[in-house]
């Protein structure tokens, strides 16, 4: 049964359902195909972004996250450009390819400049050769371009899911939480010519198989060039708490996310596939036991570990006491263990986005 819908060559509603759903031997016969297709695909390399969240100050208040405006339990900072610029000399000093620039969410004047700047900085301390990816938030079309020709090509902006009603659910119902500005902002990011990546939460409060079996849909539908999905973790100070009894036990949550990423490589075959934070938070080898069923990119925190422990999207966020050049051992050694090959160095940009666009890789 389910090597008949693995044999597939389109994936309808239900098939995908019944992927997410598998267990037992099944659920070993969909991580092996989903490993024989990355290494067809996209081949046995891991590539490298290192992760700066330069910045907890976030004018939104989602209801599943730790830093929303609304927590005065935070402790906020604001990194210094000296100290981004720092980070990113060490992200091109370790070979790590690219970097990514994080932050809670600011739509000004001032912020669009100020990332235009150090955009152009990081391309001079780099030679150009330092892959640059944003996750910065909705912005204005115009904030997106300028940004772009600066020097960023990649952009994260997570759908955090497709489903409407649920996205309505999990957000202050306001025009800054706006399912359909945030499905305008990615529209804008692919026609400004960034290698567009979204993702969504599992195991969230209300959600359903079906629904993340429409989020899968929802990425094919858009095309994407990169996906980064992991379980939703509750965070103590926000108001999603009260449904913690609701939520599917925490380890289902993470078996969960790894039946995603699955199901997705299977379903879009040549795209990146983050192996996320979150994973990590729930099980110590958990972004290594991702890598072996599909993901091919990891994101090392290189934010300097006395802001670590200020970024708390969630409960348990990993690493939080680790200096970077600490966490840059243990990732490697982890990631050889999970028979996957390092690429250093290489943008590792995705093959997806290349064929969509008939452009050749730079780096
Ligand atoms: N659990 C898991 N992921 C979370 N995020 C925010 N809060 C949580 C949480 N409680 C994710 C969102 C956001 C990204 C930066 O972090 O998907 O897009
Ligand atoms: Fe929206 Fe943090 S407040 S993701």
């Amino acid at each position: 049964m389910i090597k008949e819908i693995l044999a597939k060559k389109i994936f309808q509603k239900d098939d995908l359902i019944k992927l997410l759903e598998t267990e037992g031997e099944d659920k070993k016969l969909l991580f092996q195909k989903a490993n024989e297709i990355k290494i067809g695909e996209v081949g046995k390399k891991v590539y490298y972004r290192g992760l700066i969240e330069f910045s907890n100050i976030c004018s939104k208040s989602c209801y599943y996250c730790g830093i929303r405006k609304d927590n005065d339990n935070v402790n906020r900072f604001n990194l210094s450009d000296v100290e981004i610029l720092s980070a990113a000399k060490f992200s091109h000093d370790n070979n790590y390819g690219s970097l990514v620039l994080q932050a809670g969410e600011i739509e000004s004047a001032a912020f669009t400049i100020r990332i235009e700047k150090l955009l152009k900085e990081i391309n001079k301390l780099s030679s150009g050769k330092l892959g640059i990816t944003l996750s910065l938030g909705e912005q204005s079309e115009e904030t997106y371009q300028r940004w772009f020709d600066a020097g960023a090509h990649r952009y994260l902006l997570r759908i955090e899911s497709s489903n409407k009603e649920l996205y309505r659910r999990i957000h202050p119902e306001n025009k800054l939480h706006s399912f359909e500005k945030r499905n305008n902002c990615l529209e804008n990011l692919q026609e400004i010519g960034y290698q567009t990546g979204t993702g969504v939460m599992i195991g969230l409060p209300f959600q359903k198989m079906e629904d993340l079996a429409e989020d899968l849909l929802f990425m094919k539908e858009m095309d994407v060039d990169m996906v980064g999905m992991g379980p939703y973790i509750e965070h103590p100070d926000t108001p999603l708490w009260k449904f913690k009894s609701e939520l599917i036990p925490i380890q289902e949550r993470f078996n969960l996310a790894l039946k995603m990423i699955a199901t997705l490589r299977i379903l879009l075959k040549d795209i990146n596939i983050a192996a996320a934070t979150a994973l990590q938070a729930i099980d110590p080898l958990g972004r290594e036991k991702a890598v072996k069923i599909g993901a091919n990119i990891i994101m090392p925190n290189i934010t300097p570990g006395i802001y670590r422990n200020d970024y708390s999207l969630y409960e348990n966020k990993p690493c939080v006491d680790e200096e970077p050049e600490e966490c840059l051992h243990c990732l490697d050694v982890k990631i050889k263990l999970a028979d996957a090959e390092i690429g250093y160095g290489e943008w590792g940009d995705s093959k997806h986005f290349f064929k969509r666009t008939k452009t050749e890789p730079k780096f």
